[in-house]
């Protein structure tokens, strides 16, 4: 499939746009600087929070954060749970009843149950084996992204 490109200046904090590439959704979270810092403290909780698994993202997004240097707040990934396929709710709620006092926001895939952070990281102990994958792409101008 040809590549697409998005308009992120027009995604507002904390809000989740989708757009289709290669037939798949693609999630583009523009992060409000609370739920940047609120991943640091999760780390022991997750599978890989540094995302060392060379399948999972572009070399570029292998960091905690998972995404571009310097673009923090822009996150990218393919919105299909790495168990088997369903797609996770984006749940940006913070202590909800169902997820617990100490959810800082992230997805939850209704399927099994598994859960990630908002920087696609899955915790531990749920059915889903690695993070979310990230597609490859790059800022085509300050504004625009382009995946694939
Ligand atoms: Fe998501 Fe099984 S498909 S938890």
């Amino acid at each position: 499939g040809a590549p697409i490109n998005i308009d992120v200046s027009k995604i507002e904090a904390g809000q989740l746009i989708t757009a289709e590439w290669r037939g798949k959704p693609i999630w583009v979270l523009n992060r409000t600087p609370e739920q940047i810092k609120d991943l640091a403290s999760l780390d022991s909780q997750l599978v890989d929070p540094n995302s060392t698994a060379a399948d999972q993202q572009p070399e570029y997004c292998q960091n905690p954060l998972r995404s571009i240097k310097g673009k923090d707040n822009i996150w990218v990934a393919i919105g299909i749970c790495t168990h088997l396929g369903c797609s996770p709710t984006f749940r940006p709620d913070l202590a909800p009843a169902d997820l617990g006092a100490n959810w800082k926001g992230g997805f939850f895939c209704p399927c099994h149950g598994s859960k990630f952070d908002l920087a696609g990281r899955v915790y531990k102990g749920v059915p889903a084996p690695t993070n979310l994958v990230i597609p490859p792409y790059k800022y085509l101008s300050e504004t625009t992204i382009r995946v694939g």
